[in-house]
């Protein structure tokens, strides 16, 4: 292969492209093919195509490979919206129709449970929202590329770590998904193109956010290059020398901090573009009023919220409950957690700070208190460390949202083997369309 992705392999894979019939899918979403005795993972195929793709990687006895004809297509196949769909690493469902892609990501989910064998009494209708311009959050990569004599701006190729070329990204919330070739414009304008390496962007309700990292000092023309483009768009610049959390501002002179709001609950929440808020915001007001729905809230309840982040679930409980207790792993997100409940006038929602994943939470202040409910929201890795000092608690309910569902799985297990929970409701809600990821809500009860 004449690319550069062919150049670093010590043995070159072959260059013919071969035909095969996709026989499965696979969990993530490419297409099973079996040659030679291989099974092979194939990107953008589907089951019952016949498809030609060439390898992308050869091992004794798995491969993946990239479609490049679709010889017979599937009814579930869809044209991309977007030209740089199979490139980009952003998206990687884009050839799947809407319901063919929630089909696939329920049965991503309820295979994992039925592998542990946990399956849940009722699997809720999937949660569905926008489809495109839905992100509000990422990181986009910036490079000059010398070869081409321009800056590419942009998500990361597949499986490499160059800067995918594309204009436009269709999930990026329009702000700035509409004008990424702009936006690489006016980095390649720049004196110091070449140590800029990426862009954070934060949408809020009212204002979007972009934070140029610089490895160099930025020269009087280059802040006013990055300025009048902010200004042009209507966006707020911050540049970022050091720390995520180390922002200078750059345009306009002044402003006021991000913020998005929960409307059924009356909350609204700060934050910095860098702190972790879910990427999709109008799935996160329905999740939230849902896991407050299942977890069937009154005025009495006293619940404990794990992995609280800025308090995206404890401050919406605290106006449905008695009291809430959060708790969250980083100490900068509690201080900011501290501050929305102030903002927002809440007084029956305590942050604390600890590693929910060592042994210090056993002797955590909050951990003899008495609690009905819980809602836990942990990370990818999921909440497998908590859960024998969940045991002694003995809480009615539990809602458990998760961005990883074999972690899921794996932590019901427990909950239903060992902890003597019924895994009653479960369901996935589709918090990141066109992706493999899987966000979904779990229910249990005593
Ligand atoms: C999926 S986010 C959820 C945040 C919040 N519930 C929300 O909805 O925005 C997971 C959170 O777990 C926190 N976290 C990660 N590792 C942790 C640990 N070992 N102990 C406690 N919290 C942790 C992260 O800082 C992050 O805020």
């Amino acid at each position: 292969m004449s690319t550069k992705r062919g150049r670093r392999r010590k043995k070159p894979l072959p260059e013919e492209p071969i035909e095969v019939e996709i026989t499965a899918l696979s969990n993530e979403g490419r297409g099973i093919a079996h040659v030679d005795e291989r099974t092979v993972f194939i990107d953008q195929a589907l089951t019952g195509e016949r498809v030609q793709f060439k390898y992308t990687r050869l091992k004794k006895d798995i491969a993946e490979g990239r479609t490049v004809e679709v010889l017979k297509a599937s009814s579930l196949r869809i044209e991309p919206k977007c030209k740089a769909f199979g490139m980009c690493g952003g998206c990687s469902l884009q050839h799947m129709s809407s319901p063919a892609q929630i089909e696939l990501k329920q049965a991503m989910l309820l295979d994992q449970l039925k592998h542990l064998d946990v399956m849940p009494d009722e699997v809720l209708e999937p949660l569905l929202g926008p489809e495109y311009g839905y992100r509000h959050k990422a990181r986009l990569g910036v490079r000059y590329v010398h070869k081409k004599e321009k800056v590419l701006v942009g998500f990361r190729e597949r499986n490499s770590s160059f800067i995918t070329e594309t204009d436009r990204c269709e999930v990026l919330h329009a702000s700035v998904g509409e004008i990424i070739n702009e936006l690489a414009e006016c980095i390649n304008q720049l004196e110091e193109k070449r140590t800029i390496p990426q862009i954070e962007v934060a949408v809020g309700d009212d204002q979007t956010v972009l934070v140029f990292r610089h490895l160099e000092i930025l020269s009087d023309t280059d802040r006013k290059i990055l300025s009048d483009f902010c200004r042009l768009h209507s966006l707020v610049g911050y540049l970022q020398a050091g720390k995520p959390d180390a922002l200078e501002l750059l345009y306009p002179e002044k402003v006021e901090p991000l913020y998005y709001e929960l409307p059924e609950q009356n909350v609204r929440i700060e934050f910095q573009p860098s702190d972790f808020t879910q990427v999709n915001p109008e799935i996160n007001k329905r999740m939230v009023s849902n896991a407050i729905e299942y977890l069937a809230l009154d005025e009495n309840d006293i619940v404990l919220d794990l992995f609280s982040g800025l308090g995206n679930f404890s401050l919406a409980m605290a106006r449905r409950c008695k009291q809430v207790t959060a708790v969250e792993g980083s100490l900068v997100m509690v201080k900011k957690a501290r501050d929305n409940a102030e903002l927002n006038n809440i007084n029956n929602v305590e942050f604390f700070y600890a590693d929910l994943y060592s042994d210090e939470v056993l002797s955590a202040p909050w951990i003899k208190q008495k609690f009905d409910k819980i809602l836990l929201d942990p990370p990818r890795s999921g909440a497998a460390e908590i859960l024998p000092t969940l045991k002694k608690m003995k809480v009615k309910k539990i809602v458990y949202v998760s961005c990883h569902p074999a972690t899921l799985a794996r932590d019901a297990a427990v909950l239903v083997k060992q902890l003597g929970y019924k895994l009653t409701k479960a369901g996935i809600m589709n918090m990141f369309p066109h992706t493999g990821h899987v966000e979904s809500i779990a229910v249990f009860e005593l």
